[in-house]
């Protein structure tokens, strides 16, 4: 989603800051971009549709300034156009804005009512317009910002600049804003990988906190207007974590990061969970299909039902919570807002709220009473891969955790070796990335069709939607996941002569179930691709290809036939030529409703 980046300092190094750490936010998606700044006591904003290179050759390079402020947008409000690019300018005050504004409209009545004429149709705007004006009424910022605070509904991450005025300054509420604390230099970002070019120290901005901040000195008030110490942190990441390191892409890097990433997160540990009789889990996206993988094992070995709950729907419907259930939310960036409001509702119902979370110190790791946190390095790449796996590694813990505690012999005979297991789980899926000649092929058959099905029963049904997604967010093809038994009732009639079916099918028990629905799809022509593991003992003509996985722990397996859907989408989209790490549309970290 949006990124903002701001810039004060005596090095004159703020156009040259800003527009590379504008680029370091590349990677939350956005679809215009801008930036002002102060040289020769002179304001200048320059925004461009597209992308940061198109703003970053229209700046150009050489320029002396002291005080800039960058944004990245991603449309909500108003189509994507200069106009409704940031920086917005109004009056005395120049903003760039992260979040919505809920009652804008009536906010933009009032101003205009007073005079006020807008150029955009955001709702940025109107926050840079009613901040002006509480200005001019106040004569004092800190004052403007209170009332301000007190008459804006929503959520905002606010890098300001003031006419005659050589601070910079921030708000923040609801979205996140880090501080970076440079030498003779200080940052505002969205994200701290914005800011590790310069430094590593930085300050989490919390909600209400307003600060203004000089080249040599940060000073942070919170709502009451009171001068609040924030804890310095440092960024344990380095730069290299954020380079592609030899990768085409980082979303392939990042998928060869996973058995590395599986080895860090062995050492996750896992709180007490006995006194829970049921869990549900909150989440959104791949976050939300790692907990459907999570669902499977945790009732199948854990013996305790398990929800999950789209976090988007959550907010809206009849929960039935209590202090026995014990509400997970999963999720890569730990920003999301939907599922941030889901925790805050769990918790109202007087449920235990345990996070699975990426980022730390993120806004969700920050409101969950217990967080576990996933280990997976950052994630540059919109679409999630390795922090995914990483989250279905936390939930198959879970799982055994669980079953220990339950003592049900038959199921604890299945997993007993889990342990072990997982410590040879990095080389197996070593083996499983290179194969990736094999993944290839298979992307070759299908990087030109219109429509691609995939489709699994029980857990594999829960990993077909996470192929199914995967494929079609960064390669634009139509793609559906369905369960095996379920395409005949009518999405059938969409298979023709060469339509790609993929299979999953990794439970033995259930595999010829599978099969059989894999023959229907067959005998109307389809191209089946069977993917399944090496201790199902099939041969046929049902399918045009075969993947055979190595078979391994129940609650491992998973992690294992995710790689080759990872990598098939990957190379599709390659084939199509598409910007597989900045997808049309989409936003790493999704901070609006
Ligand atoms: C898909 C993808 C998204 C995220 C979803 C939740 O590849 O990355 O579906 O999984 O937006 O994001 P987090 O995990 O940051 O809450």
């Amino acid at each position: 989603m949006c990124g903002i980046l701001g810039y004060v300092g005596s090095n004159n190094k703020g156009v040259k800051s800003v527009l590379n750490g504008l680029q370091h936010l590349e990677y939350r998606g956005y679809d215009s971009a801008g930036i002002a700044y102060i040289e020769d006591s002179k304001l200048n904003i320059i925004k461009e549709t597209g992308r940061i290179s198109s703003l970053v050759e229209a700046v150009g390079e050489n320029h002396d300034s002291n005080l800039a402020i960058g944004h990245t947008r991603w449309a909500t409000h108003g189509i994507v156009n200069k106009d409704n690019a940031h920086p917005h300018r109004v009056g005395r005050v120049t903003l760039v804005h992260n979040g919505i504004i809920e009652n804008y409209m009536e906010l933009k009545k009032e101003l205009q009512t007073l005079g006020y004429k807008f150029n955009s149709k955001t709702d940025s705007e109107v926050a840079c317009a009613l901040l002006d004006y509480l200005l001019g009424k106040t004569g004092n910022i800190n004052e403007a910002v209170s009332l301000f605070e007190k008459k804006v509904q929503g959520a905002y991450a606010l890098g300001i600049i003031i006419d005659g005025d050589d601070n910079l300054y921030a708000i923040k509420k609801n979205s996140p804003l880090i501080i970076g604390l440079g030498k003779g230099e200080n940052f505002i970002a969205s994200d701290v990988p914005a800011i590790v070019d310069y430094t590593n120290k930085y300050i989490i901005l919390e909600d209400g906190d307003f600060a203004k901040i000089q080249s040599d000195k940060v000073s942070v008030y919170d709502s009451k207007n009171n001068i609040v110490n924030r804890k310095t942190r440092l960024f344990e990441g380095d730069a290299l974590s954020i380079s592609k390191c030899g990768y085409d892409h980082f979303m392939q890097k990042e998928i060869y990061e996973e058995p590395e990433v599986i080895k860090n997160t062995s050492s996750a540990e896992i709180p007490d969970l006995s006194k829970y009789n049921r869990i549900c889990i909150v989440a959104c996206g791949s976050a939300m299909h790692a907990g459907l993988v999570g669902k499977s094992l945790i009732e199948k070995y854990g013996n305790i039902p398990v929800d999950v709950e789209i976090a988007s729907e959550f907010r809206y419907k009849k929960l039935f919570l209590d202090d026995k259930t014990l509400v997970i939310a999963i999720s890569q960036s730990g920003e999301t807002a939907d599922t941030l409001e889901a925790v805050k509702i769990a918790k109202r119902y007087g449920s235990d709220t345990l996070g699975i979370i990426n980022v730390k110190e993120s806004s969700i790791a920050r409101e969950t009473d217990n967080v576990v946190y996933t280990n997976a390095g950052s994630e540059i790449a919109v679409a999630t891969t390795k922090a995914y796996s990483a989250q279905v590694e936390i939930l198959s813990k879970i799982a055994y955790t669980l079953a220990k505690n339950e003592k049900d012999s038959s199921k604890l005979k299945e997993i007993k070796t889990y342990l072990e297991d997982l410590k040879s789980l990095p080389i197996i899926m070593q083996e499983i990335l290179d194969n990736e000649e094999e993944y290839k092929k298979i992307a070759q058959t299908i990087y030109n069709q219109k429509d691609i099905f995939f489709i699994g029963r029980g857990i594999d049904y829960a990993l077909a939607m996470e192929g199914s997604l995967k494929l079609k967010e960064i390669s634009y093809l139509h793609s559906e996941a369905y369960a095996a038994g379920e395409l005949k009732h009518g999405t059938i009639s969409l298979v023709e002569e060469n339509t790609p079916v993929i299979g999953i099918v990794s439970d033995k028990a259930i595999a010829d179930k599978t099969i059989s629905n894999l023959k229907e799809v067959d005998s109307r022509g389809a191209n089946v691709i069977y993917i399944t593991t090496d201790d199902i003992d099939t041969n046929g003509d049902f399918y045009k290809t075969k993947l055979v996985l190595p078979q391994t722990n129940p609650l491992l397996q998973p992690l294992v036939n995710i790689i080759p859907l990872q990598l098939i989408a990957y190379y599709v989209a390659k084939y199509n030529k598409c910007d597989i790490d900045k997808p049309r549309n989409l936003a790493k970290s999704v901070t609006v409703e």
